[in-house]
């Protein structure tokens, strides 16, 4: 029986609380499933029962060995996976651009830690990590990597090609972790290929972002014989909350149910994208970026304004307020659309028409993208070491030649100008004075100023 159907029966059944939580599951709506540990409905810490047989069924969905529920979302997933895979003082090579999960797992492991530097795009977008640049960094490094950490799909959607970077860390005996928080949907249909689970030794991926279940739902992933399975349980003991919310695990049994049973689905929303892209054929102004399905996810609407005269930001502001559609992001010259099997047709019609009556209102520009990244870190500490370090507080201005303890990133596109134990540049400061001038959020700094080691 599944989680799902056990708190079903629970929630009918006469049993009165004298338990957590608090609510006594005297309120309406979810909180008439909202439980703690007690007889009939397991224990995701450990786990024997109806969370024990939700957990393999995950591992039968997504091929893979063994497979972890989370309800602290990809971020407990990579700072479990690093914990688990690494020990204190060894090698591994991160993506410059990866999430701050990645950066806090590798500060708390006391790593050391070098990068994989992806390209952008002609919008500012990072492409994934291509074997050739991973092959780079391994032989640019002065120690073989015990681990690498990549993430496919990106936030907009490029897919590394996990198939041949997996068969390479096979062949140097490294241990391959993909956070694919942005990936849950991959591999159950054609149209969306590139799935790390079953490949990667460890995959990290976000139930919540493209699939029907509960923000903060997550699974860890885990095909390996290179690193001890109770090691990835001694470290979710760490990093997950004592009391896991059984709204959050039902959520993620009821996903499976769907995604074991609905498989058409797939077909509905690929006819429904595939519809949305003849839109191509029509836009004058404005592009809706299509790799082959190879290299993009096709799910993951990237509408370039490059070559208009209006930005990325302006174009959801039209959005959200003229046509009530919210996307997920906006940058100088793009705005991302996410969609996932729940959308409907009428959901892509609705952007569809917006997109094209906007396209008609503007006209042939150019829209600059400022580039951001070309600072080449001189690293003197590793993040550990600067995070352990004593700080002051200085302004940015005065920060030349010194050890930065903080991480500065721009959002978008989400990439560290500044790491921990990396001594900050001129041209860094530049760069985040621009990034400020333009209006791109910084994130690190307090008014200005910016901690540094002592
Ligand atoms: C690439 C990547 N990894 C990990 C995470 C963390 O995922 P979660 O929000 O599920 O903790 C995010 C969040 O946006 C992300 O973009």
């Amino acid at each position: 029986m599944s989680l799902k159907k056990r708190l079903e029966n629970y929630k009918k059944s006469n049993m009165y609380p004298f338990h957590m939580p608090g609510h006594k599951r005297m309120l309406d709506g979810c909180y008439q499933i909202d439980m703690t540990e007690v007889e009939g409905v397991d224990d995701l810490h450990d786990p024997e029962d109806v969370i024990a047989l939700d957990e393999n069924r995950l591992a039968t969905l997504y091929g893979v060995d063994k497979a972890f529920m989370l309800v602290g979302g990809s971020t407990v997933g990579n700072l479990s996976a690093i914990y688990a895979c690494l020990m204190e003082n060894d090698y591994v090579l991160i993506q410059r651009n990866s999430h701050k999960s990645v950066y806090n797992g590798a500060t708390i492991r006391h790593l050391k830690v070098g990068y994989i530097n992806p390209k952008l795009d002609e919008n500012g977008i990072y492409k994934a990590a291509t074997l050739e640049e991973i092959k780079e960094s391994v032989v640019a490094a002065k120690t073989k990597p015990k681990a690498i950490v990549i993430t496919s799909p990106t936030y907009e959607g490029y897919y590394c090609n996990i198939e041949k970077i997996a068969e390479y860390c096979r062949s140097e005996n490294i241990i391959l972790i993909v956070d694919e928080a942005h990936g849950a949907h991959l591999g159950f249909h054609e149209s969306f290929p590139h799935q790390a689970a079953g490949k990667a030794d460890v995959v990290i991926t976000s139930l919540h972002k493209t699939l029907p279940c509960l923000t903060q739902t997550a699974a860890l992933l885990i095909s390996t014989n290179r690193v001890d399975i109770t090691g990835f349980r001694e470290a979710l003991d760490i990093f997950e909350t004592s009391s896991p919310s059984y709204v959050l695990m039902n959520s993620i049994s009821q996903c499976i149910d769907v995604m074991e049973d609905n498989r058409d689905y797939y077909d509905k929303y690929v006819d429904n994208l595939n519809d949305f892209y003849k839109i191509r054929g029509k836009l004058k102004h404005l592009e809706v970026i299509s790799e082959e399905a190879d290299k993009k996810d096709i799910g993951k609407l990237v509408i370039s304004t490059k070559h208009t005269n209006l930005s990325g930001v302006e174009l959801a502001k039209i959005l959200r307020e003229k046509y009530e559609i919210e996307t997920e992001l906006s940058s100088f010259s793009y705005v991302l659309a996410m969609t996932s099997f729940m959308d409907t047709k009428e959901g892509f019609e609705r952007l569809k028409k917006a997109l094209l009556e906007i396209d008609k209102a503007i006209t042939v520009g150019e829209i600059k993208v400022p580039i951001l990244y070309a600072v080449t870190p001189n690293k003197r500490m590793e993040l550990w070491e600067a995070k352990t370090s004593a700080v002051i507080e200085i302004p940015l201005e005065e920060s030349h030649g010194r050890i930065s303890s903080t991480m500065v990133c721009l959002y978008p596109p989400g990439a560290p100008v500044i790491v921990p134990g990396e001594e900050i540049s001129n041209q860094s400061i530049e760069i985040i004075n621009n990034a400020l001038k333009t209006g791109i959020h910084v994130t690190g700094l307090n008014k200005g100023r910016i901690c540094v080691v002592n």
